[in-house]
């Protein structure tokens, strides 16, 4: 079977794409790592999974992580502590970004799956220009896109597996809160699941990038699992466990917070989110159309 590369997949991302392409059959996952020895490694191994080493900022590590395979799924880290708080005149995301897609394009990578979020300086004409996150990863398909590789993108929305990942839940007398300073209570928000999404949008790309008929290759796909306020998100996961969570907003404060059991959280939310899906409205049509492709015979 041809073999799909995979970065950050011992990641929230990529580990959702590698589960995927393992339940598709069609390809066979490789699964990078800056390290064999973690736990999340080891994980994979023990799972016979094969998982090379490889790391952003050294672009023969990538090479060599890549060789051999005809597809890679590519995601960067914003949040790398070597790097972060960004500094766009540095070395940054955008470095690993090249590396990546460089030794892609040196490897001979026949498709490059590139997780990307939007321009978002260009988008607002220049009314925010520091949301570096968006802007890095614009830039980095701004370069795939002159590389030469054939590409598609993904493109995300925000994470709900934040609540349980980062322990953004706190939990109260009643049930938790949810404090997300950036947002107000009605601020709309396109969300991607990425544990329930993410990884089908990428097979669907897999089984679909030979057939010219489909052209999706250059194209940028949205992966919006629902649309939602986070009033609605904290009352879809009260709803879905049965116990009182309270959707008020509050800002961050020096208090220390009491952690939830990010297993248990993980747990509420999803069957939250899937009590009541349907209830936001439509599935992106991108998505939909992504998703309800039928994966087809690797070359
Ligand atoms: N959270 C959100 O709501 C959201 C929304 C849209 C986009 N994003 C973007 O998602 C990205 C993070 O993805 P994620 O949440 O899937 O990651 P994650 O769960 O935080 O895991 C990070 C992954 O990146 C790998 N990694 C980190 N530094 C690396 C390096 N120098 N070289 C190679 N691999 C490296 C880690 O692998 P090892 O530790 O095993 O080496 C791990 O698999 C960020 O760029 C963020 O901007 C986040």
């Amino acid at each position: 079977m041809p073999i799909i590369t995979i970065f950050g997949a011992t990641g929230n991302q990529g580990s959702a794409v590698l589960q995927a392409v393992l339940a598709s059959g069609t390809y066979t996952p490789r699964a990078v790592s800056r390290s064999l020895d973690t736990p999340a490694s080891k994980a994979l191994i023990a799972k016979g999974i094969e998982v090379v080493v490889g790391n952003l900022w050294d672009k023969e590590s990538v090479k060599k992580a890549i060789r051999g395979s005809d597809v890679v799924f590519g995601t960067t880290n914003f949040w790398d502590p070597e790097v972060f708080p960004a500094d766009p005149q540095g070395k940054g995301e955008i470095t690993q970004g090249k590396n990546l897609v460089d030794a892609a394009k040196e490897e001979g990578v026949k498709f490059f799956i590139h997780s990307s979020l939007p321009n978002v300086s260009e988008d607002s004409k220049g009314q925010f220009t520091h949301v570096y996150h968006c802007d890095n990863k614009a830039a980095i398909e701004n370069h795939l896109k002159a590389s030469g590789v054939p590409f598609a993108v993904l493109l995300t929305g925000y994470f709900p597996e934040n609540l349980y990942n980062y322990g953004l839940m706190e939990k109260t007398d009643t049930g938790f809160r949810i404090p997300i300073p950036k947002y107000g209570p009605n601020d709309n928000q396109e969300f991607t699941w990425v544990g329930h999404d993410l990884g089908q949008a990428a097979v669907a790309l897999l089984s679909n990038y030979h057939d010219s008929k489909k052209s999706i290759l250059g194209k940028r796909f949205p992966v919006v699992s629902f649309k939602a306020t986070h009033t609605e998100l904290a009352d879809a996961i009260a709803k879905g466990e049965c116990f009182q969570l309270r959707s008020s907003f509050r800002a961050r404060s020096g208090a220390p917070r009491e952690k939830a059991d990010p297993a248990k959280i993980e747990a509420y939310v999803c069957q939250g989110i899937r009590s009541v899906s349907g209830v936001f409205g439509s599935h992106h049509s991108a998505f939909v159309t992504m998703s309800s492709a039928k994966p087809g015979p690797a070359t």
